[in-house]
């Protein structure tokens, strides 16, 4: 815990497993104390500054409710109202942050934005989602599979569709966790060679294995979690009719689940296209787990911002 305090959250590469497994345990203790009403307000007097250039619900409104039920208070800022949308620099404005706040989350489009946020700052800077990873989610995601199967260790963890942001994370979470992933992504949109490589170097040192296949059923067989994303992420719209044509195969539907295991969770970050990347059946299904992934980005994020901050 100790040599958490001060570090930026970027992505998960950059944590020991024991460090995300502490991470994990503090989530659900937190999940605990706000259940039972107990009040745990490590960050009274602090402030937190968010910086979005992107859309979001379940980011936005976890990271400053939870900031808030943490003791301190949490700072909206939309790039286009601050400075930066007129061009004021990423190192500048991390400069001038941290003169004034004790941590800040940026969503971005390029991952070097956040490196640079980070760079430039003093204070602990969190990826509240970039091109390049979702850490946040993952840790959520992973949180949540922990409560349904009781370990996470040695389970399998499917995901089907688009080589992004959120594969990304969840297949470097299930590396360090000792958990076997594999994906099945269209030609032309796998995951980044280099996540990929990292991830499996991560597995080597936990039993754990990375699987990065084209076939959805091969990458299905025997999964305990089943995941999948949109398949035009933001920034990508322009390319939604073309990438409809290239996914089309790529649906998590009745007939594509039955290769799973019987008891396995259905997640997804959301938002979703329901017919989409997911059928209907499946997302509102009884092995759906949506709703508690999305809860439980409250409760990690917690953790994480009582850890670093
Ligand atoms: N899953 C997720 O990050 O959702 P938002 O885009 O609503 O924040
Ligand atoms: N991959 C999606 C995740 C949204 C939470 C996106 O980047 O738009």
């Amino acid at each position: 815990a100790a040599q958490l305090k001060g570090r930026d959250f970027l992505g998960l590469v950059d944590f020991s497993p024991e460090e995300i497994r502490y991470l994990l345990d503090l989530a659900v203790e937190i999940k605990r104390k706000h259940k039972a009403g107990e009040a745990y307000q490590p960050l009274k007097g602090k402030s937190l500054g968010m910086i979005f250039e992107k859309s979001s619900t379940r980011t936005r409104v976890s990271f400053e409710v939870g900031m808030y039920q943490l003791g301190g208070q949490a700072l909206f800022l939309s790039r286009n109202d601050i400075q930066m949308g007129r061009g004021e620099t990423i190192l500048d404005t991390a400069q001038v942050m941290s003169r004034y706040l004790d941590g800040m989350i940026l969503r971005t489009f390029g991952h070097r934005n956040v490196v640079e946020l980070a760079r430039g700052a003093t204070i602990p800077v969190i990826n509240a989602l970039s091109d390049q990873s979702h850490p946040c989610q993952a840790l959520a995601d992973y949180q949540t599979a922990l409560e349904h199967k009781g370990k996470l260790e040695g389970l399998k963890v499917a995901y089907i569709g688009d080589g992004n942001n959120v594969l990304h994370s969840l297949m470097m979470g299930a590396a360090k966790l000792g958990m076997h992933f594999s994906s099945a992504s269209p030609e032309g949109y796998d995951p980044s060679e280099r996540s990929v490589q990292s991830s499996i170097e991560a597995a080597a040192e936990t039993g754990g294995s990375v699987r990065i296949l084209r076939d959805p059923r091969e990458a299905i067989e025997g999964a305990d979690i089943v995941y999948t994303d949109v398949w035009a992420s933001m920034g990508f719209e322009e390319e939604q009719k073309e990438r409809e044509k290239a996914f089309k195969n790529y649906q998590v539907n009745e007939e594509l689940v039955k290769y799973a295991n019987p008891d396995y969770l259905f997640m997804h970050c959301l938002p979703a296209h329901r017919g989409e990347e997911v059928s209907e059946g499946v997302i509102d299904g009884k092995n759906s787990v949506i709703f508690d992934e999305a809860e439980n980005r409250l409760h990690a994020q917690k953790a994480i911002m009582a850890a670093i901050m």
